[in-house]
């Protein structure tokens, strides 16, 4: 359990680090997306190490650390490596840097992950722009005392994902990619992948695709009111939808195959919602 004084002790860190710069944008780059650093110009790189409180990250393919500098001529601020609750950490560990860039004057956060596609019509290697999700198999981030200094005690989630943001995010996708899936993410606890009877009931219940990041993320980031999107790439069909078993290295694979899209769509993308 964090006290406000632990994100305040992070924050003050990274400022310390970061001078001048005021980035209003934050990217989680997602499993093997990490290429997008690459594009950051002008960058000051800080080591989840060594900040203040920060989780640091163990699983293969994520690296850890914050990258702040320029994307295409914005300020942003990227979470190159993220955390997840199936590494061991706690959910209020997973979702910690959220709240530490809301102290830093973040005002919209993209999200990107990789996910199973559910939805029939999916293919591997689409994009889908996530518009709801289900997380009935985890309890609530925000389950404890609530931190009256981020947000309400009840929150909302009717728009957990900004519309407009959304939209200016499908039009990019498309216009690179020809083509772009939105829909429903549901969120589960890995490490496993799901079992086929589990995918065809996340199906029943309305879900598109399925992952195991995101929503404790982008709760966070609504109950302190920064405006929030969420793209999947999805790398595989989920379990039971193609007579195949899953593999990490699929996973890898896919989105190691999309990866420059992808880098182009976020460059692109950060320019379209920047005011
Ligand atoms: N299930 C859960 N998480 C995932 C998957 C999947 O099929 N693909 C990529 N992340």
């Amino acid at each position: 359990m964090f006290s406000f004084s632990n994100y305040q002790e992070s924050s003050n860190y990274i400022k310390s680090k970061i001078g001048e710069l005021k980035p209003k944008i934050a990217i989680i780059l997602g499993s093997g997306l990490g290429v997008l650093s690459e594009e950051i110009e002008d960058k000051i790189v800080i080591n989840y190490r060594d900040i203040p409180n920060f989780p640091v990250s163990t699983v293969e393919g994520h690296a850890g650390e914050l990258i702040i500098g320029t994307l295409n001529g914005v300020e942003i601020i990227a979470m190159n490596g993220r955390f997840h609750y199936y590494e061991g950490y706690d959910l209020k560990e997973t979702t910690f840097p959220i709240r530490v860039f809301k102290l830093l004057g973040i005002e919209k956060l993209i999200i990107t992950n990789a996910s199973g596609g559910i939805n029939t019509n999916f293919k591997a290697g689409d994009f889908m722009v996530i518009n709801d999700y289900l997380s009935f198999f985890a309890e609530s981030v925000l389950r404890g005392k609530n931190l009256d200094e981020f947000g309400e005690r009840f929150t909302d989630m009717s728009k957990t994902f900004d519309k407009n943001l959304s939209e200016k995010l499908k039009e990019v996708i498309k216009k690179h990619t020809g083509r772009v899936q939105e829909g429903v993410y549901a969120y589960m606890k890995g490490p496993t992948f799901e079992t086929p009877a589990e995918i065809r009931a996340l199906r029943t219940l309305g879900a598109d695709a399925v992952g195991l990041s995101t929503v404790p993320e982008a709760i966070v980031a609504h109950h302190c009111g920064i405006d929030t999107v969420a793209v999947s790439c999805i790398t595989n069909m989920a379990a039971g939808v193609l007579d195949e078993t899953l593999s990490y290295d699929d996973v890898k694979q896919t989105a190691e195959r999309v990866k420059v899209k992808f880098k182009e769509i976020i460059k692109e993308y950060v320019k379209e919602i920047y005011f």
